[in-house]
């Protein structure tokens, strides 16, 4: 065989292999961050929206947010009460500092869905969606005490 079809083949080859090992990786990562089994393909999508949500808050949000993050008890005060809507909008007209609106708004749902999350609400059972009037009908309600896990 020539060279450049060896090389060609086994280019090929590892595509065909990522593309088969990442789907059945991607589920066990999620469970294990969120703890949640998803039962079906919503819940699923919706637990890797968080997923999703926390690369991007690591990679986008936390050279600011490390220190005081934004999972402790004076951010739920604020936001508790409040819709998604409003949270949704504040971080995508001001996040990242500097750089606000650079982000898709599916981005911006995948790091409320997990800023949602790791306050201590349940992951949904859908996605967040980036709709305005969708995400001001979901009301942000924070455990009064939240768990361990949840920090
Ligand atoms: C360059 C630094 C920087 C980056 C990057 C950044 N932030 Fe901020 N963020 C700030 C500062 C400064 C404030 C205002 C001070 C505060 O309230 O903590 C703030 C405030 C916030 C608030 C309001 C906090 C509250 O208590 O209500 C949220 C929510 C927020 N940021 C989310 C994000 C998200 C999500 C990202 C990533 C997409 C992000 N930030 C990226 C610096 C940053």
């Amino acid at each position: 065989m020539p060279r450049r079809r060896l090389r060609h083949s086994i280019a090929a080859f590892c595509g065909f292999l990522c593309a088969a090992t990442l789907p059945a990786a991607l589920p066990s990562l999620v469970q294990a961050q969120a703890a949640v089994t998803p039962t079906d393909s919503a819940a699923a999508a919706a637990a890797r929206q968080v997923a999703l949500g926390e690369q991007w808050f690591r990679s986008a949000c936390l050279e600011c947010h490390a220190a005081r993050g934004l999972d402790n008890a004076d951010f739920r005060l604020k936001w508790g009460g409040r819709s998604a809507l409003d949270l949704f909008a504040l971080i995508r007209s001001t996040m990242p500092d500097g750089k606000p609106g650079s982000l898709t708004p599916g981005t911006y749902a995948a790091i409320v869905s997990y800023l949602m999350t790791v306050n201590g609400m349940p992951v949904g059972a859908r996605r967040l969606s980036t709709d305005s009037s969708t995400l001001m009908s979901i009301r942000l309600a924070f455990p009064a005490k939240s768990s361990p896990t949840n920090r």
